[in-house]
């Protein structure tokens, strides 16, 4: 393939790329857009595959590595449960980041990349920038993957003076890249640029450590857009304008996810990344799953009764979390929502932004099951209408319904916008048991007068409901 063919096809990829980031902002476009994705990429890999920077012989290895690499995450993506995603995806990222360390280091050593002067510096900085991001965010990754599956505990670890550590390090880094690039060659260079790269894993293992359990969503995206810059640094390294602009897309996008999750949570970006959420000042947040101590009296209800308030109401407006994903009740929760609807009773969904363990989490679930995307509301759009609503059913949510996020300034939590369904006239909350959920934070929604439990498996409870609805 000449290389003017292969700059068009990089041009139809880069286009494909921007189409899929446009379809994927919606539910009812997101399969196109994965789909554009998808052939963008094929086309991306075909034409660096066969463009002209690739010989015969480096054909055999490449189509081997994608068998190999192609398989893992094949079987990855089989065997990987809707709850485990966002592990996944962090895994994924340590691996962008770990690629534009070896292409770093790969390009250092290439001797057949001979430049000269202003060309040769910003070569080096290329190559120190790319390591540098690369390995915080290999590192980094890596421990938003334990933190997420619960290998290493969702605690912020908080040394003394880490900002000033962070600072140092900062400097450190600089110091060693002046080194760097003032080192007359490859084996002169190669000591700053490998201690650079210690200081960077540690420095990522430090700042996401750092970061407590409630925050780990906001901190896997800012890892997403930090491979994305990642891939673009690589971009450079390897002048392919294609991975320059991904990366860009990537790094971009990712940004402002971190960014609308922040606002999401009421979070300061900055004191995000600064870390310690969860660990000072307000009443300390208990284990994530513990039972909280009893605030109250809980009024509990059989799915009978569940079944009778809804028959009865007018307006319904259930509000899935992370135990409606774990229980895949989303298939029952629509034959509800269409047994209620043919009964003349208005049915709606309210999302918050982070509900479940990913952005979009409960919109994929929903679209699964069927359930039409115009009763599916956003907070914002629906927030305000609960005091007018007669049921706000609860399927395994927690702290997304929590009013101490608004009542009570010293909680954890606090200042995080929530779905208020204490406002309905009644509210059900669906749960096993009085355990606390993601951010460990105990819930006084449970012990509200006009709030009731339906204590069991959502499934189970559901499954109940239903049998009631239709009998
Ligand atoms: P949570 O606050 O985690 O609460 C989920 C509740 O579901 C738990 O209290 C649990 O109570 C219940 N549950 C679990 N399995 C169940 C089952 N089989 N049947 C019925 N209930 C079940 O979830 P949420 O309200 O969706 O809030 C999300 C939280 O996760 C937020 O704190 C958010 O910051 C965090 N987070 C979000 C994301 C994104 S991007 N969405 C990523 C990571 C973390 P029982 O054990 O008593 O049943």
């Amino acid at each position: 393939m000449s290389q003017s063919l292969a700059t068009v096809a990089y041009l139809g990829a880069a286009i494909l790329f921007i189409l899929s980031l446009g379809g994927l902002s919606n539910p009812e476009t997101s399969r196109r857009g994965n789909l554009f994705g998808m052939i963008g990429m094929a086309l991306a890999v075909l034409a660096t595959v066969f463009g002209p920077r690739v010989g015969p012989a480096g054909i055999a290895w490449i189509v081997g590595a994608l068998v190999i690499g192609g398989g893992i995450g094949l079987y990855a993506a089989k065997v990987v449960k809707m709850t485990q995603m966002p592990e996944l995806v962090a895994l994924m990222h340590s691996l962008v980041g770990l690629a534009a360390c070896l292409v770093g280091f790969a390009s250092y050593v290439d001797t057949s990349i001979q430049l000269q002067g202003a060309e040769k510096v910003i070569h080096e900085v290329e190559i120190y920038v790319g390591i540098l991001i690369g390995a915080v965010t290999f590192s980094g990754s890596l421990i938003a993957f334990g933190k997420l599956n619960g290998k290493i505990g969702g605690k912020p670890l908080l040394l003394p003076a880490r900002h000033w550590l962070n600072l140092v390090a900062l400097l450190v880094v600089i110091w060693f890249g002046k080194q760097f690039l003032a080192a007359p060659d490859v084996q002169s260079g190669m000591l700053p640029l490998m201690v650079m790269t210690a200081i960077a894993l540690l420095f990522g293992v430090h700042m996401v450590m750092a970061i407590g359990g409630a925050d780990m969503p906001v901190v896997v995206s800012m890892l997403n857009s930090y491979s994305g810059w990642a891939a673009a640094a690589t971009g450079f390294m390897l002048s392919n304008d294609l991975l320059i602009v991904t990366g860009a897309l990537v790094g971009s996008s990712g940004a402002i996810l971190s960014y609308i999750m922040c606002n999401a949570m009421n979070r300061n970006f900055i004191s995000v990344i600064a870390g310690g959420f969860g660990s000072g000042g307000g009443a300390p947040a208990a284990k994530a799953g513990d039972a909280a101590a009893p605030q109250g009296e809980v009024v509990p209800v059989s799915s009978a009764e569940t079944a009778d308030m809804l028959r009865e109401a007018k307006s319904v407006i259930i509000v899935p979390g992370y135990g409606m994903a774990v229980a895949q009740a989303q298939h029952t929760v629509y034959e509800i929502t269409q047994t209620l609807r043919e009964k003349g009773v208005q049915v709606r969904f309210a999302i918050h932004p982070v509900a479940g363990r990913m952005p979009g989490h409960m919109n994929v679930l929903l679209a699964e099951a069927k359930v039409p995307y115009d009763i599916v509301m956003e907070m914002d759009e629906i927030n305000e209408d609960f005091p007018d609503a007669d049921v706000a059913m609860v399927i395994g949510a927690n702290d997304i319904v929590n009013p101490s996020a608004l009542e009570d300034p010293a909680s954890p939590i606090a200042g995080m916008p929530v779905l208020e369904v204490w406002k309905a006239k009644t509210s059900i909350v669906m749960k096993r048991s009085m355990a606390s959920g993601y951010a460990g934070v105990d819930n006084p929604l449970f012990y509200k007068e006009n709030n009731r439990m339906l204590f069991g498996d959502a499934k189970k409870m559901l499954d109940e409901v239903l049998g009631a609805l239709k009998g």
